[in-house]
């Protein structure tokens, strides 16, 4: 059986669980893919930190050379996060004719045409399904499940660690810094956790769906954003009291006239749908014309539900690799009338 060599770019909570997925469900791989699938190589800051999981079947290197330069290595699997590094090594994978899958959301809202570009150029894959609500499937649906339709609505909850936060401190009535603390214990928050609390990672999660969603060329700065900083449990007392539940709502809106990008906390009342979405747990409604209204629900974040997101789109890429064909959700910019009116 053909055998598929991995190399990962990083081994904290995401990279831990891309490695135990790849190891327990190596029948399911091999039976989904044909070949057998192991990871060579992992790139780290530290070799000699101490891991709370088994690296001896593991080389590990703080040279990222050794893993987007070693010539038995077919896929690179981007999971350190971060944004200069991060992108110079998937450039540097694809110039060496490797296929890339990653979960840095910060990375494909502000450079991601210019790497699936690269990525097209070179016929390697670049699939990034993690990037958006860690275990839930959103990108897949939107560009594959409703490629027919035209989508007009996104909106949901699409950072885990302030919805983890919302949820603790209206149920529990416990203190901000405290659960915040807990969300970045449990993995859930970004290892810079302002980008969670003050609303940029939803942003860039809005950005990337609108992109995709709308065929559209959206940028980072052209999502309004607000976050969750203010925000105190005497607020959660006040909003329940009303029969209402405080939640970070990302939304894409698009009309002929206009595209509308936003995140906000936003108050809904208790029987909506998105008001029962808890802890770190995500959900994204869709609006499509034909389909109407559809809704996408899961874990948004955490160690095996992202990890799942990885391995699936490395499932993809292997699949791709033996059509001998370069692939990635990549959005053909349409030019309708709202971006018209958005560029005047
Ligand atoms: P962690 O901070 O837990 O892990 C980062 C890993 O990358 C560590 O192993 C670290 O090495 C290594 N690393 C970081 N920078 C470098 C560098 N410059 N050179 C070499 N190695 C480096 O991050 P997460 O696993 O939580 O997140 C990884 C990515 O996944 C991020 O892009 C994040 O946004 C995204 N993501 C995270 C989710 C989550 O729930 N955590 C969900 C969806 C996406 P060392 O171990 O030696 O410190
Ligand atoms: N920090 C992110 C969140 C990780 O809390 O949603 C998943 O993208």
């Amino acid at each position: 059986m053909e055998q598929i060599n991995i190399g990962l770019l990083g081994l904290g909570t995401v990279g831990s669980g891309v490695i135990q997925i790849i190891d327990e469900h190596q029948q399911e791989l091999q039976h989904q893919t044909g070949s057998a699938v192991s990871v060579s190589k992992v790139l780290v800051n530290n070799k000699t930190k101490e891991r709370d999981m088994d690296t001896s079947h593991l080389i590990l290197t703080e040279k990222a050379a050794d893993v987007i330069e070693d010539p038995e290595i077919d896929v690179v699997i981007e999971v350190m996060g971060g944004i200069t590094e991060a992108r110079d090594y998937i450039l540097q994978a694809i110039q060496n004719k490797k296929h890339v899958v990653t979960a840095n959301k910060d990375l494909m809202a502000l450079h991601g045409t210019e790497l699936l570009t690269k990525a097209e150029e070179n016929e390697c894959c670049l699939f990034y399904e993690a990037s958006v609500a860690g275990g839930i499937p959103v990108i897949r649906g939107i560009t594959e499940g409703l490629a027919s339709d035209r989508i007009t609505q996104m909106m949901g909850i699409v950072n885990g660690t302030t919805n983890y936060i919302l949820t603790k401190m209206a149920q529990e009535e416990r203190d901000y810094e405290e659960v915040l603390a807990e969300a970045q214990e449990l993995g859930f928050a970004e290892s810079d956790p302002t980008s969670d609390v003050e609303g940029l990672d939803a942003a860039r999660k809005i950005a990337i769906l609108a992109r995709l969603g709308f065929s559209m060329n959206v940028e980072l700065d052209d999502v309004e954003l607000k976050g969750i900083t203010t925000v105190t449990t005497d607020d959660m007392d006040y909003c329940n009291q009303l029969g209402y539940t405080l939640k970070l709502i990302g939304l894409a809106k698009r009309t002929e006239e206009r595209v509308e990008l936003t995140v906000q906390p936003m108050l809904l009342p208790n029987d909506h749908p998105l008001a029962s979405v808890q802890n770190e747990y995500n959900a994204v409604y869709v609006h499509g014309e034909a389909v109407g209204e559809t809704m996408f629900y899961g874990p948004g974040a955490g160690s095996l539900p992202t990890a799942t997101a990885i391995v699936s789109d490395l499932v993809a890429t292997i699949k791709n690799l033996k059509l001998g064909a370069g692939s990635g959700f990549a959005s053909r910019p349409l030019h309708t009338k709202a971006i018209q009116a958005n560029e005047e």
